[in-house]
């Protein structure tokens, strides 16, 4: 994610979508380029002109060497099947487009979303259960590695469900305001401190005005089971990473 010095990931109408540097571009492309998939909320997507693809070809070769697929697999997360049909994304068809999405949506609109992805997959009542739905992204399309690139709302969820090993945070030198503006985590919220999402910074460079932050998810945490649970699963599974977001 990148965020502002006060915190905001963009502005409080949602209109600015790229306020970082060529640099931190970069180094979003270099993170995609090291995934098997690349998650977005539906407000990211249907907000913004992107594709959440590889991008130009030194990335695509990048994968390559790495034994990934020359196009990474998009995942959009969508609970009320929302999406807007006209969104960038769905005008590239360079790989499989896979839709998040719950038993909210109405059959109609379901089959809707059908039309539009490559797959559907229904993984939750009300909301996503991210825990049910990586298991399914690793058994049936290989998923090994996920980079989430946000908004806050679908961070947020993941944060809440345990399910993030790595945060990478560039902090941009500007400050947007506004009380509604988006986090890099919103959602409802933890209500108490045990419950935090706890972290470890792993590494730190500063380019310029940037700060680039790696964060892992923390080894100990006041709320004690629910992480240890997790890493213990963790450690027997290794199946899926979720990463970055942007
Ligand atoms: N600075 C950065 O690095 C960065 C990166 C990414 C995005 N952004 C900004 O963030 C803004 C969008 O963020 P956002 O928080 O408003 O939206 P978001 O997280 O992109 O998308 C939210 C939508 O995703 C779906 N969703 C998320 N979690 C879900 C869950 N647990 N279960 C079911 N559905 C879920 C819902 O779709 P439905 O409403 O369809 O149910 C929800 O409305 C954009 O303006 C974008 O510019 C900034």
């Amino acid at each position: 994610m990148a965020m502002t010095a006060d915190g905001k990931i963009t502005t409080a109408n949602r209109a600015v979508a790229a306020f970082s540097s060529a640099r931190d571009r970069a180094h979003l492309l270099a993170l995609r380029a090291t995934a098997d998939a690349v998650m977005a909320g539906a407000r990211t997507v249907d907000l913004h002109p992107i594709n959440l693809g590889p991008g130009p070809k030194r990335y695509r070769a990048r994968r390559l060497r790495s034994n990934l697929a020359e196009y990474n697999l998009r995942i959009v997360v969508s609970g009320s099947g929302s999406l807007d049909p006209d969104a960038e994304i769905f005008r590239h068809r360079f790989s499989p487009i896979l839709i998040l999405t719950t038993r909210r949506v109405p059959a109609a609109k379901l089959r809707r979303l059908r039309a539009l992805a490559d797959e559907v997959r229904v993984c939750g009542d009300t909301e996503i259960d991210f825990r049910r739905a990586l298991r399914w992204l690793h058994r049936k399309w290989h998923v090994r590695r996920l980079v989430c690139e946000g908004g806050g709302e679908l961070n947020a969820a993941l944060f809440a469900a345990r399910l993030v090993r790595e945060l990478h945070l560039t902090v941009c030198p500007s400050v947007f305001g506004g009380r509604t503006a988006p986090t890099i985590a919103d959602g409802l919220g933890c209500q108490r401190l045990a419950d935090a999402a706890r972290l470890v910074l792993k590494s730190r460079r500063r380019v310029g005005g940037e700060l680039f932050l790696v964060y892992g998810s923390g080894a100990r945490n006041p709320g004690g089971s629910q992480v240890h649970r997790l890493s213990t699963q963790r450690a027997r599974s290794q199946s899926t990473s979720l990463r970055r977001f942007k």
